[in-house]
C-alpha cells in the first residue's frame, strides 16, 4: 500500500494528530517498502488506540480491525470510521484499564483466526506487564495471522533497560523476547531499543515463517 505523505499529513493536521505524522508515516512506507502491507489486505491493530485507522483510510481497499481494552478508543474509532471492525474487551491493565475484570493472561482475543495479512502491535508489548500476559498475546497472533502473514511489533529490552513489569513502561529481557519470536517469524527489519531512553523501543517488521521454505532449507 503505497500512501501519499501529504495526504497523510494534511489528515492528521485535520485530527489534531499532528505529532503522530511522522511515527506513522515511517511505519507506512516501510511496510510498503518490506511488501507487508498491500492493497486489499487485512490489518489487526492490537492495541489500537487511534492513529493508524486514518492512516488506513487513504486506502478504501483495505480492511482494518481495531482492538482495545480502552473503551473510548474503540468507541472514538467505530464512530468515525464505521467501516472498519471494531472490539472491546474488559481486560485488565493497571494503566489502561484498571478496572478490567478479564485476565489478560488467559483471554481470548474476538478476532477469528487466520484473518490478518498484517497485526500491528505498536507500543503495546510495552505495557503488557508480565511475561505470562506476553506469552498468551503471542499465542493468540499465531491464531489471528494468516500463514504468510507480517507483524509490527515493538518492546522495551533488558539490557538495556531495568526489566520491569510496570504498566506504564514494561521491560522483557532480551531473551524472553527473541524466544516468543524466534521459530514461528523471519525478522525483516529491526531498529532501535539500544539506549534506555525513555521512548525507545525495539521495533520489528517480521514475517511468519514459511514451513515449506524452513523444511526446503533443512534438507
Ligand atoms: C501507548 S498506546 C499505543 C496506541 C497505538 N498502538 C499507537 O501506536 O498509537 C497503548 C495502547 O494499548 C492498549 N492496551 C493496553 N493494554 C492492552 C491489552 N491488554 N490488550 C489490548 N490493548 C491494550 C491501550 O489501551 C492503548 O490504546
Amino acid at each position: 500500500m503505497k500512501i501519499d505523505n501529504e495526504k497523510l499529513k494534511s489528515l492528521f493536521s485535520k485530527l489534531g494528530i499532528s505529532q503522530k505524522y511522522g511515527a506513522t508515516q515511517w511505519a507506512l512506507n516501510l511496510w510498503d517498502e518490506f511488501g507487508a502491507l498491500e492493497s486489499g489486505d487485512t490489518v489487526v491493530d492490537l492495541g489500537c488506540g487511534e492513529r493508524f485507522a486514518p492512516a488506513m483510510s487513504l486506502d478504501p481497499t483495505i480492511h482494518y480491525i481495531g482492538f482495545d481494552v480502552n473503551r473510548d478508543s474503540v468507541e472514538k474509532g467505530s464512530l468515525n470510521y464505521p467501516q472498519y471492525r471494531w472490539k472491546h474487551s474488559n481486560v485488565r491493565n493497571e494503566m489502561y484499564n484498571p478496572t478490567g475484570v478479564i485476565d489478560p493472561k488467559t483471554f481470548q482475543i474476538p478476532i477469528e483466526e487466520n484473518v490478518a495479512d498484517l497485526v500491528i502491535c505498536a507500543s503495546l508489548f510495552s505495557h503488557l506487564e508480565t511475561f505470562e500476559v506476553a506469552k498468551n498475546y503471542i499465542h493468540e497472533i499465531q491464531r489471528i495471522i494468516k500463514p504468510d502473514g507480517h507483524i509490527w511489533i515493538s518492546w522495551f529490552r533488558s539490557p538495556p533497560n531495568e526489566v520491569c513489569s510496570d504498566a506504564k513502561r514494561t521491560v522483557f529481557t532480551e531473551a524472553e523476547i527473541i524466544n516468543m519470536i524466534g521459530g514461528w517469524l523471519d525478522l525483516k527489519l529491526t531498529i532501535g531499543g539500544m539506549t534506555e531512553d525513555y521512548h525507545n523501543q525495539w521495533i520489528m517488521l517480521g514475517q511468519v515463517k514459511s514451513t515449506n521454505e524452513f523444511l526446503a532449507k533443512a534438507s
